[in-house]
């Protein structure tokens, strides 16, 4: 689907869209159309429920005279409340009802409104970003899908006063766009595409926006001594991988330390000897969302040119069950040098994650550092698939993360870390055990476990088990892979640690 803006002109072909605010209050492009139609708008409002409301949608047969197809009047809501997110809402609605109704060509004409928190030119470039992110699909594998099935909508066009503005204001959305679109890929491909070999070599796209991209090999995790990751990985003839991404993007800061970001990467969790039930267990493909989200972050922050400086960190592995898989009771010694008893093979993530934070902390030093992991069922259970678990040591870093997502859609709950939680982990035989003692608090006792190896660092664990992938359609994200934690950390980023221009 091709995005475009032009200056306010008739427009002769397609779908038209105007907005339309509470009460049936017409903008200034809804009242004009409607005195050009002779009334058409109002009539066809007074026949139906549309009243202007957030989400109302009235689709009206062009009458004669006008060479257009349709005309669709959306809803604005109350004006004050438009803000990013509702727009990019309204972009997205627009999408998926124009696919549905079979329209190729559609154009909206955007204007500054009294109370609406923005101007249009960066209206329009929400509404537009709100439409890209609708607009994905993931059908490269679909070879015989019939036409009438797929998506009809060919290109969107904005036409707002102010087109170069409009431009400006959409440029660094379209990127991230692009950057979530590569993360939604990432997970959406299935494990006998994408295994640590093959996801490593996907992460060298960063080095086209200057991402140095560095990737460990076994050879080199084994003379590391990534142990614990290196213990999942032992039951797959897949090898496992970590791909550390650094965005150098403020050289001449002061605090040159960088932030951090770990993402889980099992690129298939069949549980291991701990072996899954075979109902659901296709799931699993994307338990490398976390991983992914870092890969797609780095990319948004080195594509936006961010005056950060980032490192991302991804482990890579596939747990399976084999002759040499790990063990139930195996012990490893993680690369910080304490041992971990392994009493679950299926509680994966957090041996992956360990490792990996480790390495990050010691050798970067980071000023802050947020892992991202599908790690438990547990947080599904306590927040369902509308927030994702936020577990930290530091409560201004949490109130930035919630405060972010917030701002982007994609909302943070925090739950709670503590002593007592702790002591559950503690081991007889090593000096920390992979699971709790009991099947209570499961995604407490997951962070607790990722706790022991952070040293005195601002650390948050987002736990996104429960929204990584989308079972059913939302305004700017259809169904599956969601990237999660993309816009959210890029938002994060902007507002606290970039340096001013
Ligand atoms: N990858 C799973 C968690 C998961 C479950 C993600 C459902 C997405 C959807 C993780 O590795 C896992 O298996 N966790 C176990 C931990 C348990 C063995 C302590 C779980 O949640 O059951
Ligand atoms: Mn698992
Ligand atoms: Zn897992």
């Amino acid at each position: 689907m091709k995005i475009a803006f032009s200056k306010p002109e008739q427009t002769n072909s397609g779908t038209l869209v105007v907005g339309v605010s509470e009460e049936r209050k017409l903008s200034p492009a809804a009242a004009a159309l409607d005195k050009k139609s002779g009334g058409i708008l109002t009539r066809a409002m007074g026949a139906s429920r549309f009243k202007g409301k957030k989400d109302d949608l009235l689709e009206i047969v062009a009458p004669k005279g006008l060479s257009l197809a349709r005309i669709v009047l959306i809803g604005l809501g109350k004006l004050e409340k438009l803000d990013a997110l509702r727009l990019q809402g309204m972009g997205g609605q627009l999408v998926a009802f124009l696919n549905r109704v079979g329209e190729t060509v559609a154009t909206m004409q955007v204007d500054t409104l009294p109370g609406v928190p923005l101007q249009a030119p960066d209206m329009a470039a929400h509404i537009a970003y709100g439409a890209k992110l609708r607009s994905y699909r993931f059908d490269k594998y679909r070879t015989r899908e019939k036409e009438e099935s797929k998506p009809t909508l060919r290109s969107f066009n904005f036409m707002v006063t102010d087109i170069a503005a409009a431009r400006k204001a959409s440029a660094p959305l379209d990127r991230l766009a692009d950057a979530i679109f590569f993360t939604r890929d990432l997970v959406s491909e299935p494990p006998n595409v994408i295994y640590p070999e093959t996801l490593a070599e996907r992460c060298k796209r960063l080095t086209a926006v200057g991402v140095k991209v560095e990737i460990l090999d076994e050879k080199q995790l084994t003379k590391l001594g990534f142990n614990a990751l290196l213990g999942v990985a032992q039951g797959s003839v897949r090898p496992p991988r970590v791909v550390v991404m650094h965005w150098n993007g403020a050289p001449k800061a002061k605090d040159k330390r960088p932030v951090a970001f770990c993402g889980k990467g099992v690129t298939f969790d069949t549980g291991g000897i701990s072996i899954k039930p075979a109902g659901g267990m296709e799931d699993m493909k994307w338990d490398m969302a976390g991983a992914g989200a870092v890969i797609g972050l780095m990319e948004a922050l080195a594509a936006r040119r961010a005056r950060v400086n980032a490192i991302g960190a991804v482990g890579l592995v596939e747990n399976m069950p084999s002759g040499s898989a790990q063990r139930p009771s195996d012990i490893v010694k993680s690369l910080s040098g304490k041992t971990i008893e392994v009493l679950n093979t299926d509680a994966e993530g957090r041996l992956v994650l360990c490792d990996v934070m480790w390495y990050v902390q010691d050798r970067f030093k980071p000023k802050a550092l947020v892992d991202l992991a599908t790690l438990t069922g547990a947080v599904i259970v306590a927040l369902g698939h509308e927030y994702a678990g936020i577990f930290s040591n530091n409560d201004d870093l949490t109130k930035n993360l919630i405060a972010a997502g917030e701002a982007v859609g994609e909302r943070l709950w925090r739950l709670p870390l503590g002593d007592a939680y702790d002591r559950d982990i503690d081991s007889d035989a090593a000096d920390v055990k992979n699971i709790g003692g009991g099947r209570v608090a499961g995604s407490t006792i997951g962070a607790q476990f990722l706790a022991r190896f952070v040293n005195d660092v601002p650390w948050a664990h987002l736990d996104i088990a429960g929204v990584a992938w989308s079972k059913k359609d939302m305004p700017t994200v259809p169904k599956g892979a969601t990237a999660f934690g993309v816009r959210l950390l890029d938002r994060l980023v902007a507002d606290h640690y970039e340096e001013p221009a």
